[in-house]
């Protein structure tokens, strides 16, 4: 529980941002792979099991969103 802790705290000094870096916490995220895969929003989690992680804002967030615009606002890659 611990970890989870630290987690909610990097994410409260997060917040007060703009969007922030995925690779803070995950490793470089291959965006040629998940270009080619089609990644959006909508089909992350039949991969991943993002939604356990992470509570996305819909009204921030749309399900058409690709990967590199995800990239665009979060940085994905080191
Ligand atoms: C237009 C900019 C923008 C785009 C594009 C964008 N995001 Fe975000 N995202 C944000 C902002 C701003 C926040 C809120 C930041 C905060 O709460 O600190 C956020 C929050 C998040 C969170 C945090 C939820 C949480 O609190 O744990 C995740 C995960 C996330 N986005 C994933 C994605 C993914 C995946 C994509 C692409 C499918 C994407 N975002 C595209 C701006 C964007
Ligand atoms: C504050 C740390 C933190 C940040 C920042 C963060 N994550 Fe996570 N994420 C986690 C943790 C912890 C987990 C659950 C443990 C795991 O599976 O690695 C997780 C899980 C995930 C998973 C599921 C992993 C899997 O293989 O099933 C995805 C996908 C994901 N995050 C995407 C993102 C994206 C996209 C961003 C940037 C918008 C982001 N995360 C930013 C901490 C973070
Ligand atoms: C077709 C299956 C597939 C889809 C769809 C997919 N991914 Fe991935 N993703 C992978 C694979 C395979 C890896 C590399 C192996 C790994 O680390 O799990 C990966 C790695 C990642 C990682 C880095 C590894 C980690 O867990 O820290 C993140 C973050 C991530 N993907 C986010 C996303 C996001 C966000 C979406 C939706 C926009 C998405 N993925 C859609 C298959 C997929």
């Amino acid at each position: 529980m611990k970890y989870l802790a630290t987690l909610a705290t990097t994410l409260l000094f997060a917040g007060s941002a703009a969007a922030f870096d995925c690779t803070d916490c995950h490793e470089t995220i291959d965006l040629t792979m998940h270009t080619e895969s089609e990644a959006t929003l909508a089909t992350c989690a039949d991969c991943h099991g993002i939604d356990e992680a992470h509570t996305i804002d819909m009204e921030m967030h749309t399900p058409e969103l690709t990967i590199t615009e995800c990239a665009d606002c979060h940085a994905m890659e080191k």
